[in-house]
Protein backbone atom coordinates (compact mmCIF):
# COMPACT_ATOMS: atom_id res chain seq x y z
CA UNK A 1 0.00 0.00 0.00
CA UNK A 2 1.09 3.17 -1.10
CA UNK A 3 -0.07 6.80 -0.25
CA UNK A 4 1.13 9.46 2.46
CA UNK A 5 1.87 8.95 5.59
CA UNK A 6 -1.00 10.02 8.58
CA UNK A 7 0.49 11.52 11.54
CA UNK A 8 -1.38 9.43 14.51
CA UNK A 9 -0.89 10.50 18.35
CA UNK A 10 0.06 7.47 19.40
CA UNK A 11 1.62 6.11 22.98
CA UNK A 12 5.05 6.27 24.11
CA UNK A 13 6.75 6.62 27.17
CA UNK A 14 8.15 10.49 25.76
CA UNK A 15 4.84 11.39 25.29
CA UNK A 16 2.46 9.24 27.43
CA UNK A 17 0.96 12.27 28.77
CA UNK A 18 0.38 14.50 26.14
CA UNK A 19 -1.61 11.82 25.03
CA UNK A 20 -3.97 10.40 27.43
CA UNK A 21 -4.85 13.95 27.85
CA UNK A 22 -5.51 14.82 24.16
CA UNK A 23 -8.58 11.90 25.23
CA UNK A 24 -10.18 14.67 26.81
CA UNK A 25 -10.18 17.20 24.43
CA UNK A 26 -13.81 16.85 24.51
CA UNK A 27 -14.71 16.74 27.71
CA UNK A 28 -18.07 19.23 27.77
CA UNK A 29 -17.03 19.82 31.43
CA UNK A 30 -14.32 22.36 31.33
CA UNK A 31 -13.41 21.93 35.17
CA UNK A 32 -14.11 18.42 34.91
CA UNK A 33 -11.23 18.49 31.87
CA UNK A 34 -8.76 20.19 33.41
CA UNK A 35 -8.66 18.26 36.60
CA UNK A 36 -8.32 15.37 34.21
CA UNK A 37 -5.67 16.34 32.36
CA UNK A 38 -3.70 17.76 35.61
CA UNK A 39 -4.38 14.59 37.27
CA UNK A 40 -2.98 12.54 33.84
CA UNK A 41 0.30 15.06 33.73
CA UNK A 42 1.26 14.66 37.57
CA UNK A 43 0.50 11.00 37.57
CA UNK A 44 2.49 9.75 34.63
CA UNK A 45 5.62 12.34 35.65
CA UNK A 46 5.22 10.62 38.82
CA UNK A 47 5.90 6.86 37.65
CA UNK A 48 8.39 8.35 35.35
CA UNK A 49 10.63 9.86 38.03
CA UNK A 50 10.06 6.55 40.62
CA UNK A 51 10.13 4.30 37.63
CA UNK A 52 7.60 2.51 39.16
CA UNK A 53 7.77 -2.07 38.22
CA UNK A 54 5.31 -4.14 37.91
CA UNK A 55 5.32 -5.72 41.25
CA UNK A 56 4.95 -2.05 43.40
CA UNK A 57 1.83 -1.21 40.86
CA UNK A 58 0.48 -4.38 41.74
CA UNK A 59 0.84 -3.54 45.23
CA UNK A 60 -0.77 -0.37 44.94
CA UNK A 61 -3.76 -1.36 43.59
CA UNK A 62 -3.81 -4.17 46.15
CA UNK A 63 -3.40 -1.98 48.85
CA UNK A 64 -5.90 0.65 47.28
CA UNK A 65 -8.75 -2.45 46.58
CA UNK A 66 -8.06 -3.31 50.60
CA UNK A 67 -8.20 0.19 51.65
CA UNK A 68 -11.74 0.05 49.91
CA UNK A 69 -12.87 -3.05 51.11
CA UNK A 70 -12.14 -1.70 55.03
CA UNK A 71 -14.90 0.79 54.52
CA UNK A 72 -18.24 0.34 56.11
CA UNK A 73 -21.27 2.33 57.31
CA UNK A 74 -18.92 3.85 60.23
CA UNK A 75 -15.36 3.72 58.83
CA UNK A 76 -13.76 5.52 55.70
CA UNK A 77 -10.52 4.29 55.35
CA UNK A 78 -9.95 6.59 51.96
CA UNK A 79 -10.50 9.60 54.16
CA UNK A 80 -7.94 8.40 56.67
CA UNK A 81 -5.79 7.79 53.73
CA UNK A 82 -6.29 11.31 52.40
CA UNK A 83 -5.48 12.40 55.98
CA UNK A 84 -2.22 10.71 56.63
CA UNK A 85 -0.77 12.08 53.35
CA UNK A 86 -1.76 15.36 54.44
CA UNK A 87 -4.30 15.82 51.39
CA UNK A 88 -7.21 16.22 53.68
CA UNK A 89 -5.58 19.29 55.22
CA UNK A 90 -4.10 20.83 52.19
CA UNK A 91 -8.01 20.60 50.56
CA UNK A 92 -9.27 22.07 53.81
CA UNK A 93 -6.79 25.19 53.86
CA UNK A 94 -6.97 26.10 50.14
CA UNK A 95 -10.90 26.11 50.45
CA UNK A 96 -10.77 28.25 53.54
CA UNK A 97 -8.48 30.63 53.29
CA UNK A 98 -8.70 32.92 56.28
CA UNK A 99 -6.86 36.15 55.09
CA UNK A 100 -5.18 35.94 58.59
CA UNK A 101 -8.32 37.55 59.74
CA UNK A 102 -11.17 34.78 60.67
CA UNK A 103 -10.38 31.43 62.68
CA UNK A 104 -8.47 29.13 60.67
CA UNK A 105 -9.89 25.82 59.88
CA UNK A 106 -8.96 21.96 60.53
CA UNK A 107 -10.02 18.01 59.30
CA UNK A 108 -13.61 17.35 60.59
CA UNK A 109 -12.59 13.77 61.40
CA UNK A 110 -14.73 10.50 61.76
CA UNK A 111 -16.15 11.01 65.25
CA UNK A 112 -18.88 13.31 63.98
CA UNK A 113 -21.39 10.85 63.20
CA UNK A 114 -24.05 11.36 65.86
CA UNK A 115 -25.73 15.31 66.21
CA UNK A 116 -24.93 16.68 68.97
CA UNK A 117 -27.44 17.08 71.19
CA UNK A 118 -28.86 21.16 72.19
CA UNK A 119 -27.35 22.23 75.81
CA UNK A 120 -27.94 25.19 77.47
CA UNK A 121 -24.94 27.63 78.25
CA UNK A 122 -22.62 26.09 81.15
CA UNK A 123 -23.93 22.45 80.76
CA UNK A 124 -21.58 20.18 81.79
CA UNK A 125 -20.87 17.55 78.72
CA UNK A 126 -18.76 15.13 80.73
CA UNK A 127 -21.71 13.19 81.42
CA UNK A 128 -19.57 10.64 83.22
CA UNK A 129 -18.12 13.16 85.70
CA UNK A 130 -14.58 11.36 84.61
CA UNK A 131 -11.65 13.46 84.10
CA UNK A 132 -9.80 16.85 85.40
CA UNK A 133 -12.54 19.36 85.29
CA UNK A 134 -12.47 22.50 82.61
CA UNK A 135 -14.37 25.65 81.85
CA UNK A 136 -14.36 25.94 78.37
CA UNK A 137 -15.07 29.90 77.14
CA UNK A 138 -15.55 32.18 74.27
CA UNK A 139 -17.00 34.64 71.99
CA UNK A 140 -18.15 34.71 68.10
CA UNK A 141 -17.35 37.27 66.50
CA UNK A 142 -17.50 38.34 62.73
CA UNK A 143 -14.87 40.11 60.33
CA UNK A 144 -15.45 43.17 61.76
CA UNK A 145 -15.21 42.45 64.96
CA UNK A 146 -19.17 42.32 65.89
CA UNK A 147 -21.26 39.85 67.88
CA UNK A 148 -22.90 36.87 66.22
CA UNK A 149 -25.76 36.27 68.73
CA UNK A 150 -27.66 32.96 68.16
CA UNK A 151 -24.26 31.72 66.49
CA UNK A 152 -24.18 27.69 66.88
CA UNK A 153 -21.28 26.23 68.72
CA UNK A 154 -21.32 22.76 67.88
CA UNK A 155 -18.53 20.76 70.03
CA UNK A 156 -17.42 17.03 70.59
CA UNK A 157 -14.60 15.49 72.27
CA UNK A 158 -12.08 12.46 73.32
CA UNK A 159 -12.39 11.31 77.30
CA UNK A 160 -9.34 11.67 79.36
CA UNK A 161 -8.52 8.18 78.12
CA UNK A 162 -8.60 9.08 74.44
CA UNK A 163 -11.39 7.90 73.23
CA UNK A 164 -15.00 9.51 71.73
CA UNK A 165 -18.12 8.40 73.05
CA UNK A 166 -19.20 6.28 69.73
CA UNK A 167 -15.88 4.46 70.39
CA UNK A 168 -16.89 3.14 73.59
CA UNK A 169 -20.78 2.15 73.94
CA UNK A 170 -21.67 0.89 77.40
CA UNK A 171 -18.52 2.60 78.76
CA UNK A 172 -19.31 5.83 77.96
CA UNK A 173 -22.81 7.56 78.37
CA UNK A 174 -24.38 8.39 74.66
CA UNK A 175 -23.61 11.83 73.88
CA UNK A 176 -21.28 11.77 76.47
CA UNK A 177 -18.34 14.89 75.59
CA UNK A 178 -20.54 16.50 72.60
CA UNK A 179 -22.85 19.29 72.82
CA UNK A 180 -24.52 22.35 70.72
CA UNK A 181 -24.48 25.37 71.95
CA UNK A 182 -26.39 28.81 70.95
CA UNK A 183 -24.31 31.62 71.73
CA UNK A 184 -25.60 34.51 73.75
CA UNK A 185 -26.72 38.11 72.18
CA UNK A 186 -22.73 39.28 73.13
CA UNK A 187 -21.83 36.49 70.73
CA UNK A 188 -20.53 34.63 74.51
CA UNK A 189 -20.50 30.78 74.95
CA UNK A 190 -19.24 28.60 77.73
CA UNK A 191 -19.57 25.08 79.37
CA UNK A 192 -18.13 22.71 81.34
CA UNK A 193 -16.14 19.97 80.21
CA UNK A 194 -12.69 18.02 81.12
CA UNK A 195 -9.81 18.08 80.11
CA UNK A 196 -9.15 15.97 76.13
CA UNK A 197 -6.34 13.40 75.68
CA UNK A 198 -4.44 12.81 72.96
CA UNK A 199 -5.59 9.54 70.86
CA UNK A 200 -4.20 7.21 68.34
CA UNK A 201 -6.41 7.32 64.85
CA UNK A 202 -7.70 3.87 63.97
CA UNK A 203 -4.78 1.92 62.98
CA UNK A 204 -5.78 -1.44 62.09
CA UNK A 205 -5.90 -1.24 58.67
CA UNK A 206 -4.62 -0.97 55.71
CA UNK A 207 -3.27 2.98 56.98
CA UNK A 208 -1.92 1.77 60.02
CA UNK A 209 0.15 -0.17 57.85
CA UNK A 210 1.31 2.27 55.71
CA UNK A 211 2.27 4.26 59.06
CA UNK A 212 4.02 1.57 60.70
CA UNK A 213 5.99 0.80 57.45
CA UNK A 214 7.00 4.55 57.43
CA UNK A 215 7.88 4.42 60.85
CA UNK A 216 4.88 6.94 61.79
CA UNK A 217 3.23 6.54 65.05
CA UNK A 218 -0.62 6.89 64.88
CA UNK A 219 -1.29 10.15 67.30
CA UNK A 220 -3.34 13.13 67.51
CA UNK A 221 -2.55 15.61 70.09
CA UNK A 222 -5.28 16.56 72.75
CA UNK A 223 -8.02 18.32 71.15
CA UNK A 224 -11.52 19.62 71.18
CA UNK A 225 -13.52 19.61 68.01
CA UNK A 226 -16.08 23.09 66.67
CA UNK A 227 -18.23 23.20 63.95
CA UNK A 228 -19.27 27.43 64.30
CA UNK A 229 -22.04 28.35 62.31
CA UNK A 230 -24.38 30.93 61.64
CA UNK A 231 -26.49 32.98 59.14
CA UNK A 232 -24.85 35.22 56.85
CA UNK A 233 -21.54 33.62 58.12
CA UNK A 234 -19.50 31.26 56.60
CA UNK A 235 -19.33 28.14 59.15
CA UNK A 236 -15.83 26.52 60.33
CA UNK A 237 -15.12 23.40 61.32
CA UNK A 238 -11.67 23.81 63.41
CA UNK A 239 -10.22 22.32 66.65
CA UNK A 240 -9.05 23.92 70.03
CA UNK A 241 -5.63 22.05 70.75
CA UNK A 242 -4.19 21.72 74.40
CA UNK A 243 -0.59 23.20 74.36
CA UNK A 244 0.89 21.05 76.98
CA UNK A 245 -0.04 17.83 74.87
CA UNK A 246 2.45 15.50 73.39
CA UNK A 247 2.16 14.85 69.65
CA UNK A 248 1.93 18.93 68.66
CA UNK A 249 4.33 18.77 66.38
CA UNK A 250 4.04 15.04 64.46
CA UNK A 251 0.10 15.10 64.56
CA UNK A 252 -0.65 12.12 62.20
CA UNK A 253 -2.97 13.95 60.31
CA UNK A 254 -1.27 17.65 59.95
CA UNK A 255 -4.06 19.35 61.89
CA UNK A 256 -2.36 21.55 63.99
CA UNK A 257 -2.33 25.08 63.10
CA UNK A 258 -0.70 27.54 65.35
CA UNK A 259 -3.51 29.84 65.88
CA UNK A 260 -5.46 27.03 67.70
CA UNK A 261 -3.25 26.23 70.27
CA UNK A 262 -4.68 27.45 73.52
CA UNK A 263 -2.95 26.88 77.34
CA UNK A 264 -4.82 25.69 79.44
CA UNK A 265 -4.24 27.34 83.11
CA UNK A 266 -4.95 25.49 86.45
CA UNK A 267 -7.04 27.31 88.76
CA UNK A 268 -7.13 26.68 92.10
CA UNK A 269 -9.32 28.39 93.72
CA UNK A 270 -12.53 26.98 95.73
CA UNK A 271 -14.65 30.12 95.59
CA UNK A 272 -13.92 30.48 91.40
CA UNK A 273 -14.88 26.65 91.32
CA UNK A 274 -17.47 26.91 93.40
CA UNK A 275 -18.66 29.83 90.85
CA UNK A 276 -18.00 27.69 87.74
CA UNK A 277 -20.23 24.32 89.41
CA UNK A 278 -16.69 22.92 88.98
CA UNK A 279 -14.49 20.80 91.59
CA UNK A 280 -11.47 22.68 92.97
CA UNK A 281 -8.65 22.81 90.83
CA UNK A 282 -10.28 23.23 87.77
CA UNK A 283 -8.72 24.22 84.16
CA UNK A 284 -9.90 26.97 82.17
CA UNK A 285 -9.66 27.71 78.10
CA UNK A 286 -10.81 30.56 75.98
CA UNK A 287 -11.31 30.33 72.38
CA UNK A 288 -12.85 33.14 70.14
CA UNK A 289 -14.22 32.38 66.65
CA UNK A 290 -13.91 34.86 63.97
CA UNK A 291 -16.35 34.05 61.56
CA UNK A 292 -15.85 35.02 57.57
CA UNK A 293 -19.12 36.47 55.74
CA UNK A 294 -20.60 34.28 53.49
CA UNK A 295 -19.91 34.15 49.74
CA UNK A 296 -16.33 35.19 50.52
CA UNK A 297 -13.30 34.49 48.93
CA UNK A 298 -12.71 30.70 49.09
CA UNK A 299 -10.19 29.36 46.35
CA UNK A 300 -9.00 33.17 45.19
CA UNK A 301 -5.27 33.55 45.85
CA UNK A 302 -3.70 30.33 45.07
CA UNK A 303 -0.29 29.75 43.49
CA UNK A 304 -1.33 27.50 40.58
CA UNK A 305 -2.94 29.42 37.86
C1 LIG B 1 -10.30 13.35 64.72
O1 LIG B 1 -9.76 14.32 65.16
O2 LIG B 1 -11.34 12.98 65.26
C2 LIG B 1 -9.68 12.61 63.57
C3 LIG B 1 -9.29 13.31 62.44
C4 LIG B 1 -8.74 12.62 61.36
C5 LIG B 1 -8.59 11.24 61.41
C6 LIG B 1 -8.98 10.55 62.55
C7 LIG B 1 -9.53 11.23 63.64
FE1 LIG C 1 -10.60 14.23 67.20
Amino acid sequence: MSGTKVSRQLFSEERSAEVVAASFEDTPDPRLKRVLTSLVHHLHAFVKEVEVTEEEWQEAITFLTRTGRTCDDVRQEFILLSDVLGVSMLVETINHRTGGTSTESTVLGPFHMVESPPRELGADIALDGKGQPCLVTGRVTGPDGEPVPGALVDVWQANEDGFYDVQQPGVQPENNLRGLFTAADDGRFWFRSVVPRYYPIPDDGPVGELLAATRRHPYRPAHLHFIVAAGGYAPVTTHLFVDDSPYLDSDAVFGVKESLVREFPLVDDPEQAAEAGLANPFRTVHFDVALKRAGGAGRTGGTTP
